[in-house]
């Protein structure tokens, strides 16, 4: 599609860079998942290399870039009210360019709705192939025609990308890209292609990269990190990659997400359990306690193997904590099959659920399936798991009062008041800290509304 706008402003634009007359400004709008939060960190360090600048406000951008989620309906419609905001700004800034990525433009019916419908968007670009966007652009600018280039070329991994991490305490480090597993319900293996896995060198480099910039919180990121490395002739497995990066020295703590239960082995928590640097806590997303529902989803485990998973870890890891994800209201979920998925909750006693309403998504064999679930079941079951969830949470915090635990401090006022992470993830409010981005041993002192207040007995 070609849209007569703007060559001349922007060929001035490219005029201008080249002088330096000018700074281009940047903005990126993430959606969806750590996943695309650490792309996002890659969109950014690519733009800044080619001279833009963060801007300080979306009216002030010279680019918005829109790095887009489509695990659920929810999200996307999210992302077309977003964009479709945007229009009338591009009547105010000749200069300004929109640019679209991440999950949702990897759906071909969605590449169509959005050349179709949204003529301003100047750029569509593949979510696996991040380095070509600075190309894009430039094409952008130089040409009449804006560069709708939703397919993926090549599903190879491209190292060498910058990356400008975020203020924020904790760093991500992708170890795999894609999935194989299929999961009946998921969109993922659409649009993130099949399971793709970074040398052992390249992930150790970044996250010595991540330890020497002070970070003290680091997750390995991947759909399913649990089958790292899982051709033939690697040699490095996911236990094995843990190992090799837990070895480094330093004061920090290494956690990982997600894993997939059925690739989860014995192997995997006698690793955690000898380790002390990596995370006690767990992401297993288990999504129903039915065998059926299970059965349909294409998880390839039952409750019985998830349970004997947790009671593993249980025994070889003290103190070790799990959360889930949820999926209620899947197609044909009886009342029986939720019941077992309270069951299933009612005895695991997660640290943190996610839960989430299923939601029907395009080219996946769910969506083929025949629902039988009305809206109204979906949301009084969502209630229900939430209500338990609620209580099993409310009786573990009451619980954890005058004991201490190992926090890092994430923020702080001029008092010394502040908030600090878990190892779990949930937040707690500390008195005492004289610094952020650094572990204290601290004492639960009081719980109020769900929140835990702390202070701090000794640094670490
Ligand atoms: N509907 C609802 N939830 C979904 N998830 C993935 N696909 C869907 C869907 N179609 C949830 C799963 C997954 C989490 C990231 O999102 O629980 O673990
Ligand atoms: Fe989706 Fe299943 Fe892959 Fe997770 S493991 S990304 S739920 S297909």
């Amino acid at each position: 599609m070609t849209t007569e706008v703007n060559r001349e402003s922007w060929q001035q634009l490219a005029d201008q860079i080249k002088t330096g007359e000018q700074q281009p400004k940047y903005t990126i709008r993430t959606f969806g998942c750590q996943q695309n939060v650490s792309d996002s960190q890659r969109i950014a360090g690519l733009l800044e290399s080619c001279g833009y600048a963060e801007a300080a406000s979306i009216d002030d951008a010279d680019l918005i870039v829109f790095n887009t989620c489509a695990v659920r309906e929810h999200a996307e419609d999210r992302v077309f009210g977003n964009v479709g905001e945007i229009k009338h700004l591009k009547a105010k800034n000749k200069t300004l360019m929109v640019a679209l990525g991440g999950c949702m433009v990897q759906q071909p019916h969605i590449a169509d709705k959005l050349r179709s419908s949204y003529p301003f968007v100047d750029i569509l670009f593949n979510t696996n192939e991040l380095h070509r966007l600075p190309g894009h652009i430039l094409n952008r600018m130089l040409s009449q025609k804006s560069v709708l280039a939703a397919e993926c070329a090549d599903y190879a991994i491209y190292e060498g990308v910058p990356i400008k991490r975020d203020q924020d305490f904790r760093a991500f480090v992708p170890v795999m890209y894609g999935c194989d597993n299929f999961c009946s319900y998921c969109v993922v293996p659409l649009v993130r292609g099949r399971e793709r896995s970074r040398e052992p060198a390249e992930i150790l480099a970044e996250f010595r990269d991540t330890l020497r910039q002070g970070y003290k919180d680091i997750m390995l990121l991947g759909q399913n990190v649990n089958s790292y490395g899982k051709r033939p002739d690697d040699g490095t497995d996911f236990s094995a990659l843990l190992r090799l990066l837990a070895a480094e020295e330093g004061d920090y703590v290494l956690r990982f997400m997600t894993s997939h239960p059925k690739d989860a082995t014995k192997a995997l928590f006698d690793t955690i359990a000898r380790h002390p640097r990596i995370s006690r806590h767990i992401h297993l997303p288990v999504q129903s306690g039915s065998d059926a529902i299970l059965g349909r989803m294409n998880r390839r485990y039952s409750v019985r193997q998830y349970l004997d998973l947790i009671d593993y870890a249980r025994k070889v890891i003290p103190n070790v904590t799990f959360s889930s994800d949820i999926i209620v209201g899947f197609p044909g979920e009886t009342r029986d099959d939720f019941l077992a998925t309270l069951k299933l909750v009612e005895q695991v006693r997660f640290n943190a659920l996610f839960t989430f309403i299923y939601s029907k998504r395009v080219g996946t064999p769910a969506a083929d399936m025949d629902d039988g679930v009305t809206h109204r079941a979906k949301t009084e079951r969502m209630a229900q798991l939430l209500a338990l969830q609620d209580n099993i949470e409310r009786a573990r915090l009451g619980a954890m009062i005058g004991k201490e635990y190992h926090v890092l401090a994430t923020a702080r006022d001029e008092n010394g008041a502040g908030e600090a992470r878990m190892d779990d993830n949930s937040t707690l409010v500390v008195d005492g800290i004289d610094g952020i981005n650094q572990y204290y041993h601290c004492k639960i002192t009081s719980i109020k509304k769900k929140t835990l207040h702390g202070k701090v007995i000794a640094n670490t």
